[in-house]
């Protein structure tokens, strides 16, 4: 487990120094999708975390988000699944928030897993079962015990453009909270839980490597991980929601709520 975690760590923190300096430089934008961009700088930490893991762990399956780590080895016990850069359109646009993350997968539940924010050189750290770090020093979720007393975030899908049904939950929250941010990177979202800055977070559709990581750091952290309706969430499944474990309840209530209301369950929608 110490390998994987150090192989994990040093590859997200090479990645994270290029992501840094290209932060700074023109970016080289294209499209995936009408808004869905990717640029040279996906590519090139996506390349770099694709050949450590290649050259320490040759027999280890590997997903990348832009592709480029080949055809997956069928049948590996091992899955890495990398999200290079976590916040595109954040990096694109100037916004300091994004981060490299690198999750280790076995038997469908995530073992180790590394978020790295290069800007403000926060790096997230977690293996199963050994708790988790921010630069090092042992992290907890917030004490807090209601909603009613706790900041809260969400994202939307960057891949679609439809009216996104997470606008009802967006609503609900943001009445029943102190706020609900929308910061732009996963990855980021899930080490803010873990670190106590928000106390819960939900996204539709998110994949497995932006969650992978970010979800054992959370529960290394003494959180709580499931889908909406409280039921186990694997790495890309549909819905998720993540807490530190005091509000998780009220919020899938509110979420049960909701779904009863526009008459879909939480994983129709999107
Ligand atoms: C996106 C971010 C965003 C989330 C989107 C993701 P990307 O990842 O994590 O916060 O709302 O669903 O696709 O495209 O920046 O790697
Ligand atoms: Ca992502
Ligand atoms: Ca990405």
């Amino acid at each position: 487990m110490n390998r994987f975690l150090d192989v994990a760590i040093a590859a997200a923190r090479e990645a994270g120094t290029i992501l840094r300096a290209e932060f700074d430089r023109p970016k080289e934008i294209s499209y995936k999708g009408e808004v869905d961009i990717v640029t040279e700088s996906d590519r090139r930490s996506e390349a770099l975390i694709v050949a450590r893991l290649r050259e320490n762990f040759p027999d280890h399956a590997i997903i990348a988000e832009e592709g480029g780590s080949g055809s997956v080895a069928a049948g590996a016990k091992y899955c890495w699944h990398v999200d290079p850069l976590d916040g595109t359109t954040n990096f694109a646009h100037g916004y300091p928030c994004f981060a490299a993350s690198i999750g280790l997968v076995e038997d469908g539940e995530p073992i180790v897993g590394v978020v790295f924010n290069p800007v403000a050189d926060e790096f997230f750290s977690a293996a199963r079962g050994k708790g988790a770090f921010l630069n090092g020093k042992p992290i907890h979720v917030s004490p807090v015990e209601k909603l009613a007393h706790s900041l809260v975030a969400t994202g939307f899908p960057t891949h679609q453009r439809k009216r996104s049904a997470n606008i009802e939950y967006y609503w609900e929250f943001t009445l029943r909270s102190h706020g609900v941010r929308r910061d732009g990177s996963a990855a980021l979202d899930l080490c803010s839980v873990a670190c106590g800055r928000f106390d819960a977070f939900w996204e539709f559709r998110l994949n497995s490597w932006d969650t992978a990581a970010g979800m054992l750091l959370v529960r290394e952290a003494g959180g709580t991980v499931t889908d909406l309706a409280g039921k186990p969430y694997r790495p890309g499944g549909p819905d998720m929601l993540a807490s530190n474990g005091r509000i998780h309840a009220e919020m899938k209530d509110v979420a049960a709520q909701i779904a009863e209301r526009t008459g879909e369950a939480p994983e129709k929608l999107s």
